[in-house]
């Protein structure tokens, strides 16, 4: 069976594999495209699914933009867009969203979603920058600027096939940390670039505060990544060590539910996850979760399996 059914907005269960009594984090991948659509976006959500123990999190995933409302966002502890594209928010998901951040909520993005929402400036904020063009796909390295969660299992050197982007501003320029900059000089770009891409070349960054926040409310973290084109990069354990480390330290902001408990949104530890009646959804991981929480560590890595395979 195909697995990666868009047409019925479906969510792939989040497995609730966590270590009982620990904090456990419930984080929602969104990958709707309205432009550009990458195939490796099922091996993306597959592989992320896969460190859902490893990480200690609970992942959804949908297409469906009315999951963008108030009710919902307010219980997950980080939003990810994964290689979405175009214009993946009407104006409600756009406020729900907005309002998410300005509780704390925590952003991770991945590849072309700097390529997404691109007249929505709290949006391209929270993101970093906005994406310009890239050369064609190619060979290249990247080099490791910072000490970092998302950059500790990987070289300093690291020898990439990718797209290696250029954007429409420097990052830096709102406070954002650049962890991996672009060798240049490793990869042909025919290209004219509107902006010099700033010194060194950013291709992932992270932001303490996410500057998505609106004036005056406490910003949770902020994480980008520019690689993740290619299926070959989702089956690439230092691929995975760099979005799973940005995406653990994003959750480390602390300012969501499941690493403190006055927090406003995220996934509560003492309350198992409740996600509401879903009608419209054909697969929903809040129905099963909250027993599988409860079960033995077995039982729990069984009933994740056969809920793999029936989502599978
Ligand atoms: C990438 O993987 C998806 C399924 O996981 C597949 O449909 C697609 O054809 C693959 N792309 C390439 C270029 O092999
Ligand atoms: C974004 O704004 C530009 C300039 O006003 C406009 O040409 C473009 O159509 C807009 N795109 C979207 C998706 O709203
Ligand atoms: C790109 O690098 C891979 C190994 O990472 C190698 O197998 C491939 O031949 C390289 N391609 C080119 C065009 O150099
Ligand atoms: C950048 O790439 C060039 C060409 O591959 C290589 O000679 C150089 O050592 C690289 N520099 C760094 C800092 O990685
Ligand atoms: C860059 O331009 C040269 C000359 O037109 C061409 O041979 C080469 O394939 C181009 N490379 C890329 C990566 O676009
Ligand atoms: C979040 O909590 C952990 C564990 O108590 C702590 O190590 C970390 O410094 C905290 N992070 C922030 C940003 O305060």
């Amino acid at each position: 069976m195909n697995f990666y059914r868009p047409a019925l907005g479906l969510i792939v269960a989040g497995l609730m594999q966590g270590v009982l009594g620990q904090p456990i984090a419930r984080v929602l991948i969104y990958t709707a495209t309205r432009a550009f659509r990458h195939d490796s976006i099922p091996t993306a959500v597959n592989a992320l699914l896969q460190q859902s123990k490893t990480l200690n999190v609970v992942f959804d995933h949908t297409e469906d933009q009315n999951q963008f409302n108030d009710a919902n966002l307010a219980k997950y502890d980080a939003i990810m867009f994964v290689s979405t594209t175009g214009e993946v928010l009407d104006d409600a998901g756009k406020a729900a969203f907005q309002k998410y951040l300005n509780l704390g909520g925590n952003f991770v993005g991945i590849h072309s979603c700097s390529d997404s929402l691109v007249n929505t400036t709290f949006y391209g904020q929270e993101v970093g920058a906005y994406f310009d063009y890239h050369p064609e796909l190619q060979n290249a390295t990247v080099d490791v600027l910072v000490d970092h969660p998302s950059t500790q299992g990987l070289p300093k050197e690291w020898h990439i096939q990718e797209e290696m982007y250029n954007f429409k501003s420097d990052p830096r320029s709102i406070g954002a940390v650049v962890v991996l900059a672009a060798n240049e000089s490793s990869y042909v770009d025919n290209g004219t670039r509107k902006f010099n891409q700033g010194t060194p070349h950013p291709s992932a960054w992270y932001q303490e505060h996410g500057a998505g926040v609106e004036n005056g409310n406490p910003a949770g973290r902020s994480f980008y990544t520019s690689l993740g084109h290619l299926n070959e990069t989702w089956q690439d354990v230092l691929f995975i060590s760099h979005v799973t480390g940005g995406l653990n330290w994003a959750l480390q902001a602390n300012t969501t539910l499941a690493f403190n408990a006055h927090a406003k949104v995220g996934n509560s530890p003492s309350s198992p996850p409740s996600t509401g009646p879903s009608p419209s959804l054909p697969l929903h991981s809040g129905d099963s979760s909250g027993a599988i929480e409860t079960a033995p560590q077995i039982a729990l890595v069984a009933a994740a399996s056969t809920l793999l395979n029936i989502i599978l």
